[in-house]
This record gives C-alpha cells, sequence and structure tokens, in this order.
C-alpha cells in the first residue's frame, strides 16, 4: 500500500485572551490508499483540531503535511445542506464555486445521485428529504470535486440510532465503490469499529497518540453485519478502555 497522506510531528497551539492552549501535541500518522481511519478520544482533546489542520482551515504550529499530490474533500457536521436549492445544485454548489462545473462534472454528479438512490429526487428541496437521505447528498456533494481522501467530522451525531446505521453502510458501499480514502472523527466506539480499518486514539489534552489499532472485518461484510459479533465485542472493549473518559 502507498501512503497518500503523511502527518508528523504535527501539534497546534492555540494563543487565546487567557494564555496558550496546546490542542495537539507531535502528531504522526501515516495514511494509506483505501485506508478508512477512525479518531476517536475524549471530548475537546483536538480531533475537530486536527481535521482543521488536514483541511487547511487551521494551520500547524509545528510539523509537517504531505498530500502527496492527492485532494481533500471535507463533509461538515449535521449536513449543511442550502434550504433553497434543490438536490442537484446543492450537490453541484462546489463545483460551481471552484468554477469547474461542466457537462462532465455535471454528468458525474448526476450518475452518482443515480447510482445511490436519489434519482428521483434531485429536484427535491432538503427538507423534504429523510435525515439519511440529506446525508447521502451531502456525501455526494463533497464527492464532486472528485477528492482523494475524504475528511468527516462527526457527520451523523444529529441523527437517530437506526438512520446512523443505515448512512454508516451507505458511507462504506459507496466510498469503498467510488475508491475513496476516509478519515473520520467519531465519538462512537461502535461506528469507528465498523467502519474503518484503523482506529487512532487520542489521548486527552494535549493530545497525542495513545494507540493505533488495525481493524480486520471482511472486506466484503458491511458495517451492520459487523455489529454483535465477537470480533466487534474484542475490538470495542480494547478500545473503549484505551480512552481517557473523566
Ligand atoms: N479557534 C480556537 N481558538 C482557541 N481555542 C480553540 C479553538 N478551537 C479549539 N480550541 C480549543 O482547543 C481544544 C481542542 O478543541 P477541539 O475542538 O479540536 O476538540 P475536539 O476533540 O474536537 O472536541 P469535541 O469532542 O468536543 O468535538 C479545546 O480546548 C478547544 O477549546
Ligand atoms: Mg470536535
Amino acid at each position: 500500500m502507498t501512503n497518500i497522506l503523511s502527518i508528523k510531528n504535527v501539534s497546534k497551539v492555540y494563543h487565546t485572551p487567557k494564555g496558550e492552549i496546546v490542542a495537539t501535541k507531535n502528531i504522526s500518522l501515516d495514511i494509506e490508499d483505501g485506508d478508512f481511519v477512525a479518531i476517536v478520544g475524549p471530548s475537546g482533546c483536538g480531533k475537530s483540531t486536527l481535521l482543521s489542520i488536514l483541511n487547511g482551515q487551521e494551520k500547524a504550529s509545528s510539523g509537517t503535511i504531505n498530500y502527496h499530490n492527492k485532494t481533500i474533500g471535507y463533509m461538515l457536521q449535521e449536513d449543511a445542506l442550502f434550504d433553497w436549492l434543490n438536490v442537484l445544485d446543492n450537490c453541484l454548489i462546489g463545483l460551481k464555486i471552484k468554477g469547474k462545473l461542466d457537462s462532465d462534472s455535471k454528468e458525474y454528479v448526476l450518475n452518482l445521485l443515480n447510482k445511490y438512490g436519489l434519482k428521483d429526487f434531485i429536484y427535491s428541496y432538503p427538507r423534504n428529504l429523510s435525515g439519511g437521505m440529506r446525508q447521502r447528498v451531502a456525501l455526494i456533494r463533497s464527492l464532486a470535486i472528485k477528492p482523494d481522501i475524504l475528511l468527516m467530522d462527526e457527520p451523523f451525531s444529529a441523527l437517530d440510532f437506526q438512520s446512523r446505521l443505515n448512512i454508516s453502510n451507505d458511507v462504506y458501499s459507496i466510498l469503498k465503490a467510488e475508491h475513496k480514502t476516509l478519515v473520520i472523527v467519531t465519538h462512537d466506539i461502535s461506528e469507528a469499529v465498523t467502519l474503518c480499518n484503523k482506529v487512532v486514539i487520542l489521548s486527552k489534552r494535549p493530545s497525542y497518540i495513545k494507540k493505533v489499532y488495525d481493524i480486520n472485518f471482511d472486506q466484503n461484510t458491511l458495517p451492520s453485519e459487523r455489529r454483535n459479533t465477537p470480533l466487534f465485542n474484542e475490538y470495542y472493549q480494547l478500545i473503549w478502555k484505551e480512552i481517557d473518559y473523566e
């Protein structure tokens, strides 16, 4: 496997009127092509900070990130769809902003919408969709610019349990089919274990990497099928014990 994202000794210090907040300290991580990586850790430890740095929204205070010429896409918390745009226009907005909307890129988006069950909804407005469908639209929107690596920060936290299970399956199938690499921040250990092949545990702040677990499920099983298996329970227990809950 080849590295497509190399994080080396990344630290982040926020300077605030009340003093310095050291968010992350010397984070090093290699992410390989096709990896699905979950980042877990206690609240406030610096997970979103790390993702914002990867995304380029925040600058690391020290350390380096090598993107190996790969491109990054970002799916926001909640779904952040625009209420006044229909599904298709929501999915095209990123391309428009980047000046990359042409017949080919539009075709690519329409194809994704068709393929992933939104064919009959392209002219519908977000308010008329279920939570799970909205998430699929948001996912397709972030795929429209054809990123190699997709970053997600707690993308499903607003959904009910059943919808979370469904969207987990959708994300898994869609991103595998489209050959993407995923880095997802989540509070939910079950989600991390069932969706990802690597779980990175951050310590409490200032966060460093406490441990990285390789998760080995049969690649042809869906996240929902991985739940309640003995292997799932094993991973769950291991990871739960490592997280510094206060
Ligand atoms: N823009 C900012 N300016 C100053 N401090 C910040 C800023 N963003 C985050 N912090 C601080 O950095 C630390 C890490 O925050 P971050 O949001 O990355 O944690 P998190 O792990 O994502 O938390 P949660 O699990 O609650 O989402 C916190 O102490 C937070 O208050
Ligand atoms: Mg956060």
